[in-house]
């Protein structure tokens, strides 16, 4: 799958060490996990193998290991290091997870598909807090819309409509945006870093208000 712009897809802080975790990213299913030394990886979340999610299997080192056979996949390009089966064979260099770009920055994970979008914009420099996400049912152009009647605007044109800034209740915003099914958004909330978390919920629960006001429901 080639997509044009850079989709932030997850915020840092909901992926650790050592966890792998499934999620959508226009209607593509994905295995978001980070190494042990906190590398992040978005692969397809297909074992080359059988086809099994990779997103129920659990990460070794710098490894993601299949739940169904064993089998082990390297970070970084997703070549198969290990058949537990076959303890004395390499695995062909063919063998391979298939590995999405990816890049971690303003406190989000961004998936880039198949080959990274030569797509550059003037990232925010200030600390920011995850404040929550919100799950809609509801178009892309739809909830860009509503960010624009709640006075937020686009962060700049080459974001592609996926991030926007403004302020609610006198704080800063950050609002990303993954189109993760043709008629769902999920909406990630973040704010600067000096915001209380009284605050950041406060916003979030208005966000949401705002949100249901429009009559999308939540999935
Ligand atoms: S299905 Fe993944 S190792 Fe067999």
């Amino acid at each position: 799958m080639i997509t044009a712009s850079w989709i932030p897809l997850v915020p840092s802080v909901l992926i650790e060490n050592g966890e792998v975790e499934q999620f959508l990213v226009e209607d593509h299913d994905v295995a978001v996990w980070r190494s042990s030394q906190g590398h992040v990886q978005i692969w397809q979340n297909r074992c080359p193998h059988r086809s099994v999610r990779l997103s129920l299997g659990h990460v070794q080192g710098e490894s993601l290991v299949c739940a169904y056979h064993g089998w082990q996949f390297a970070a970084e390009d997703g070549h198969c290091q290990r058949i537990p089966a076959q303890p004395e064979q390499r695995a062909p260099k063919t063998l391979c997870a298939t590995a999405y770009a990816v890049k971690e920055t303003d406190g989000m994970i961004w998936y880039g598909g198949q080959v990274a979008p030569q797509q550059t914009w003037i990232m925010n420099t200030q600390a920011q807090v995850y404040a929550g996400s919100v799950t809609v049912s509801a178009t892309l152009p739809q909830v860009q819309d509503y960010l624009m009647e709640l006075g937020l605007s686009e962060l700049g044109e080459q974001s592609s409509g996926l991030v926007w800034r403004g302020y609610a209740s006198d704080a800063g915003l950050r609002i990303y945006l993954t189109p993760t099914q043709s008629s769902v958004v999920t909406v990630h909330a973040m704010l600067v870093q000096h915001e209380r978390a009284s605050t950041r919920h406060a916003l979030l629960n208005q966000m949401r208000q705002y949100l249901e006001q429009e009559q999308l429901s939540h999935v």
